[in-house]
């Protein structure tokens, strides 16, 4: 399995463009690791859409075998474990987000194997009943993403699921406030002209700390063509979340900003 480090240092001669986007979003969340550990829910996306991601998995996940791309600081890891996860694999690019996870891992002893790696230079070894990919996509170009699509696909058992979020794509367009709880900027951008373009945001904790987070924006084209060219071609299902009525009485301050906007959608297809 190639590491980080040295599939970095080909694609640097190969290709410098690649490279120049990928080390700043390696920058991001080395810098910020410590500010996403979190051993409860708390930013704003783990309100509204990672339990949706969990229900998707399943209640009981009866020891399946689960493959996490761009796992993080082991946020959903630890949940899917709670869950009854098997055996577990999370992939992040950040090695500061993965030392972070195990470090957690070595207190919680969940049985989570996390490697530091670039998921669109990673071939698994091995096949998973579920691949998980929460809030991954918008790191990645649209060409990228349809490669880590099909990696997916050849790393789900027949029968599995590959499971995934990503910002929803209009969310930067109906939503151009750039305040709490959650933005991207996309002042002067296009639906269409702007694909493949970073947008930069932040996404507030409920404590009022605010996280960085970026946006290559993709249409909902993008996500459907890649599923299809990787291989999956059954229907996926697709939900649009947002901030319900419901959760906003919750906490009124917090959420009420965004009820009702398109936040993020969540993908669910059967290999
Ligand atoms: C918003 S965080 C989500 C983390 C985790 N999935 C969660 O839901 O808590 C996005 C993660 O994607 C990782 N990432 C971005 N580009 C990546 C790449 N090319 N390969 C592997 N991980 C990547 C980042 O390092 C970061 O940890």
């Amino acid at each position: 399995m190639p590491c980080w480090k040295e599939v970095n240092k080909s694609l640097i001669l190969k290709n410098n463009l690649w490279c120049k986007s990928t080390l700043d979003t390696k920058t991001v969340y080395d810098q910020n690791a410590t500010k996403w550990l979190r051993t409860a829910p708390s930013s704003l996306s783990d309100f509204t859409a990672r339990p949706l991601v969990f229900d998707a998995c399943g209640e009981q996940l009866e020891r399946r075998s689960v493959l996490d791309l761009g796992c993080g600081e082991g946020y959903c890891a630890r949940e899917l474990k709670r869950r009854g996860a098997g055996a577990y694999l999370g992939v992040d690019l950040s090695d500061e987000m993965i030392q972070i996870a195990q470090q957690q891992e070595q207190q919680d002893q969940y049985g989570i194997e996390y490697v530091s790696c670039d998921v669109t230079n990673f071939k698994p070894e091995g096949q998973f009943d579920l691949c998980i990919a929460v809030f991954l996509f918008n790191y990645l170009s649209v060409e990228d993403m349809h490669q880590v699509m099909a990696t997916a696909y050849d790393a789900i058992t027949p029968g599995g699921h590959f499971i995934f979020s990503v910002p929803h794509p209009f969310f930067p367009f109906v939503r151009q406030e750039e305040a709490p709880p959650f933005y991207f900027s996309s002042s002067g951008k296009n639906y269409f002209a702007d694909v493949n373009q970073q947008f930069e945001g932040k996404i507030w904790k409920k404590g009022g700390e605010a996280l960085h987070v970026q946006c290559v924006h993709k249409t909902f084209d993008d996500y459907f063509r890649g599923l299809r060219q990787a291989g999956f071609n059954t229907m996926p299902e697709l939900q649009e979340l947002t901030v319900t009525t419901e959760l906003a009485q919750t906490d009124p301050e917090f959420f009420s900003p965004l009820i009702n906007q398109p936040l993020h959608l969540l993908f669910k297809v059967s290999r």
